[in-house]
């Protein structure tokens, strides 16, 4: 089939659908590219860099839209785009079909099929697809060096000749995608960051990040986890909770990035006027849900504003497209990977399954019929998890009954293998020369003490137990070297034996504390 990308018109719109790399790797599947001239300019890729990668270059929007039997593009379709649309092709765009119900309207009518890449279910199975989730990260990390660009100071603390220079406190709002690139960057340069969300799940992600997760000491243990990886509204009480901590929180931080959001909600209002007045001139905030209306309260959607305590105010709505050749070469991907499910045999035909989850889940209109919102993914979504039941914390009455009955368990196991021990001594001491018992009770004894200290060792410890283990080993092999030239065979046989297994440990020892060493060393 022809696979075409237009060249998006909407202000300020740099990316592009279609990318040379994108479109060898389209035509792998059995279909043809076509792309209107100049689509690609504005992300850095111009018509010749098309032309090599086999793609054919048309002139206007009318000739692109007549030819191409699949039109791939970024923003959902403007008026005069819809009036384009036939029976039978199809549409693979962002659509935000619960906003577009109109647009939503008019694509059906067309007998078009439209799919929207905003609504690729969020499983493991569609991530290459997820091209809301490839725009959130760019956004994330640009919304830092945006700040950065805006802030007057160094994200990372310095020592120099000329002074201290503290770090900048960087509070990110909402842990999502774009939340999670923005920690994952500011850290990366230097800042302090700490970072809040309403589902208590993502605290280890924060952590693991090297942000400081701020918890809320909220009784009711609500927490805002929604579906499909989503946030659910949160309680009044909630927020009234999570105001206070912002509150505190203000005159402290440098630098907030708010990215807070509830699918299908207006951006709930969280830095409110209050606590930008309570920010230290020069403070910058970045709004990444302006186009939802924004987490602050002063945000003003695409622009850019000060305030009169001097604290700067950010609400671009275009920070993918401030991206655009690193936007449009994710977003490409996100599109050729939806065209591979649709070919399933790789031969140029595009197979529309609605029973596969995905291809479903983003279908918005298909056959004449909208076909939005789908049914919920039969498949869980990334990050959520079911509810798991809180085991009952036990009386104290009932954790010193059950610690009785462990203690009584345990002394009559160690009494009966004792005695079953010494039974096998005394019956095997009735047969046995005393020179073989002697070496025999050192063995057993010492085949007790190792099982017992390498068993009971807590994790912490192994390596500790492991140089402990080396060391014994040693001496084994020292034995053993001592033994191999003795005259029997076995005796040398034997000695041989254990200088191999000792050497094994000794040589394992060091690789694995060699691959520990490794783990802490930057590359
Ligand atoms: P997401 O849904 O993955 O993350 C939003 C996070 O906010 C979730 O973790 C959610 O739990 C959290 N949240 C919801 N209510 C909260 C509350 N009351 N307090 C604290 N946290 C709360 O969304 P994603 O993909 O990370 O996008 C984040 C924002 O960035 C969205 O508003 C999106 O529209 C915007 N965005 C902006 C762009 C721009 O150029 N300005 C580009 C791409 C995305």
């Amino acid at each position: 089939m022809k696979i075409g990308a237009p060249k998006e018109r909407a202000q300020g719109e740099a990316r592009v659908a279609l990318t040379p790399e994108s479109a060898q790797h389209i035509q792998k599947l059995g279909h043809t590219c076509v792309i209107e001239s100049g689509a690609g300019l504005a992300a850095g890729f111009d018509d010749a860099a098309y032309r090599d990668a086999g793609v054919e270059i048309v002139e206007g929007a009318d000739a692109l839209w007549s030819t191409a039997e699949v039109v791939i593009k970024v923003r959902e379709p403007s008026e005069e785009e819809v009036g384009y649309l036939r029976e039978g092709q199809t549409l693979i765009a962002f659509f935000w079909p619960a906003q577009n119900e109109a647009l939503l309207e008019r694509c059906k009518a067309t007998g078009a099929t439209v799919i929207a890449m905003d609504m690729v279910p969020r499983i493991s199975r569609a991530q290459k697809m997820d091209a809301l989730s490839s725009t959130a990260n760019i956004a994330g990390y640009r919304a830092v060096i945006e700040a950065g660009n805006q802030f007057g100071r160094f994200f990372t603390g310095q020592v120099t000749a000329a002074g201290k220079v503290p770090p900048a406190k960087v509070l990110v709002v909402g842990a999502g995608v774009a939340g999670l690139a923005a920690i994952g960057t500011a850290t990366s340069l230097g800042a302090v960051v700490r970072a809040f969300d309403v589902r208590p799940e993502v605290a280890e992600q924060i952590e693991s990040m090297g942000a400081e997760f701020l918890f809320l000491d909220f009784e009711d243990s609500q927490d805002g986890s929604g579906t499909g990886g989503y946030a659910a509204p949160s309680s009044p009480e909630f927020r009234e909770k999570q105001l206070a901590l912002f509150r505190e929180q203000a005159p402290e931080v440098d630098i907030v990035i708010t990215t807070a959001l509830i699918p299908g909600k207006p951006a709930p209002k969280l830095w409110l006027e209050d606590m930008v007045h309570a920010m230290k001139p020069g403070s910058v905030i970045v709004d990444l849900a302006a186009e939802k209306g924004g987490n602050c309260d002063l945000t003003v959607p695409d622009q850019r504003i000060v305030t009169d305590n001097g604290v700067i105010v950010v609400g671009y709505t275009d920070f993918p497209s401030r991206m655009a050749t690193q936007a449009s070469l994710l977003y490409a991907t996100n599109i050729r990977h939806m065209l591979t499910d649709l070919t399933p045999e790789k031969d140029g035909v595009i197979v529309h399954d609605m029973e596969d989850d995905v291809i479903r889940g983003a279908t918005v209109t298909h056959q004449g019929e909208i076909t939005f919102p789908p049914p919920p993914p039969k498949v869980k979504a990334i990050g959520q998890s079911a509810p798991k039941e809180k085991p009952k914390e036990p009386t104290p009455e009932e954790k010193k009954a059950a610690e009785h009955a462990a203690f009584l368990a345990q002394t009559k196991r160690q009494v009966g293998m004792l005695v079953a021990g010494g039974a096998v001594m005394g019956l095997l001491g009735l047969v046995a020369p005393a020179s073989f018992m002697q070496h025999f009770i050192v063995f057993v004894l010492a085949c007790f003490v190792g099982f017992q200290v390498i068993w009971n060792v807590s994790h912490s410890l192994h390596t500790p137990l492991m140089a402990v283990t080396n060391a014994i080993s040693g001496i084994i092999v020292l034995g053993a070297v001592l033994q191999v030239g003795s005259g029997s065979f076995l005796v040398g046989l034997l000695a041989g034996i254990s200088v191999l297994i000792a050497t094994i440990n000794i040589v394992g020892g060091f690789l694995v504390t060699r691959r520990m060493l490794a783990m802490f060393q930057k590359s």
